[in-house]
């Protein structure tokens, strides 16, 4: 009876055509993310994002299971590409994602175009990534989108004098450039620009400076997480009380931290592609249902950069029948939609991020700091990309 009932299984294995086969694996999405360290709270964000997405989207696409394997890369460039090269040999991936910094995603770009393997950028935002690989599409934004933005909004607004303070790498120098450019463009003067380093900066010897100069503003990128700690010595170092504005990338008042930053972040005007706060129906459901899963936390630009690239990833399966590779990343090309941040598309040109950047300012609602959008610049492709 046993030994009948193995050969029958055995024929019938036999007979499965190989292509049956293909369609019961598994759909594998590789996502690796800084979970540890400084930027760990990147990791948090678009991990939650993802599991959201997948528990309101179901985890089958075409056919085919989808598997999420979520892998610590330490904020550490040679460890994320080691890992995306396991992934892809070991794991059989269909998809890279996640990428939490600009040097992440550089370093693993070849691993991509060698494997020809999608990679979606979900948090990095130095203009030059997608140019990296014809195989990476992004899903979060670029520097020079929001710089430009708030480059246009200063001089209109009393802030002609303005000393930059970036971080210093990718993301930092794209927004010092772009706004630099723009701000002298509209007859602004940028007195001096500095640069702090990327991990554990001390803010106070630059603020000092910054206090000597006294500019009309200081504008500011700091990467995600770090804006509580440049708000708070701000404040201490009296630049507030000395009539020096602040501004920057939405970066620095991030909504994961925003709430905890306290009166000094009330008023600053930023710019950025989103906010907690965007009033669209869809925002307010993803909002609600990312604080139901998260013990209330409030989703922030790196959340909407996860869930918009997963919905990316799902889309481009479903259209291309499961395919990989190349037939992967064609149906990832030119996706239009509605993300939790408003209207965006992914340019089939250059792979890169097309979405509206919204101006807002710092206030109270419901004795909650939240950035209000009050101006909108409608479809802003990426103006790295004119070079
Ligand atoms: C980046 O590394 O590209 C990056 C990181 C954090 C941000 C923005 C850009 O908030």
């Amino acid at each position: 009876m046993q030994r009948r009932h193995m050969l029958q299984s055995a024929a019938a294995l036999l007979a499965t055509p190989w292509s049956a086969a293909r369609a019961a694996d598994p759909f594998r999405i590789g996502l690796i993310l800084p979970m540890s360290g400084p930027f760990a709270s990147t990791g948090k964000q678009i991990e939650a994002a993802a599991r959201l997405y997948m528990a309101q989207n179901g985890d089958t696409v075409a056919g085919r299971k989808v598997e999420l394997i979520v892998k610590d890369d330490t904020s550490a460039p040679d460890v994320t590409k080691r890992i995306a090269q396991e992934l892809v040999v070991n794991e059989k991936v269909s998809v890279l994602a996640g990428f939490g910094l600009t040097p992440l995603a550089l370093a693993t770009a070849p691993i991509a175009t060698q494997s020809k393997t999608p990679l979606v950028v979900m948090a990095a935002a130095t203009s030059s990534i997608t140019e990296a690989s014809p195989f990476i599409i992004r899903t979060s934004f670029t520097l020079p989108q929001a710089a430009v933005a708030i480059a246009d909004w200063a001089p209109n607004n009393g802030i002609k004098k303005v000393v930059s303070l970036v971080s210093d790498f990718g993301p930092g120098h794209d927004a010092e450039k772009f706004f630099r450019d723009r701000f002298v463009f509209n007859r602004g003067q940028v007195v001096e620009s500095l640069r702090v380093p990327m991990r554990n900066p001390d803010f106070a010897p630059f603020l000092q400076k910054v206090r000597d100069l006294k500019p009309d503003a200081l504008y500011v990128f700091v990467p995600s997480g770090a804006g509580a700690a440049l708000m708070k010595q701000f404040a201490e170092r009296g630049l507030d009380k000395a009539g020096i504005r602040l501004i920057g990338t939405g970066d620095i008042t991030d909504d994961d931290i925003l709430n905890a930053m306290g009166d000094v972040a009330v008023g600053v005007v930023t710019s950025h592609h989103y906010s907690a706060s965007h009033p669209s129906p869809l925002n307010k459901k993803f909002v609600e249902a990312f604080q139901k899963a998260n013990n209330g936390l409030r989703p922030n630009f790196m959340a909407v950069g996860g869930y918009d690239g997963m919905r990316v990833i799902y889309e481009a399966a479903k259209a291309s029948k499961g395919g990989t590779g190349e037939a992967l990343l064609n149906a990832m090309k030119g996706q239009i939609f509605e993300s939790p941040r408003g209207p965006m598309f992914i340019d089939a040109q250059t792979r890169d991020v097309v979405h509206n950047i919204y101006i807002r300012k710092v206030e109270r609602v419901n004795g909650q700091l939240y950035n209000q959008e009050f101006a909108t610049l409608k479809d802003v492709k990426d103006p790295g990309k004119n070079k």
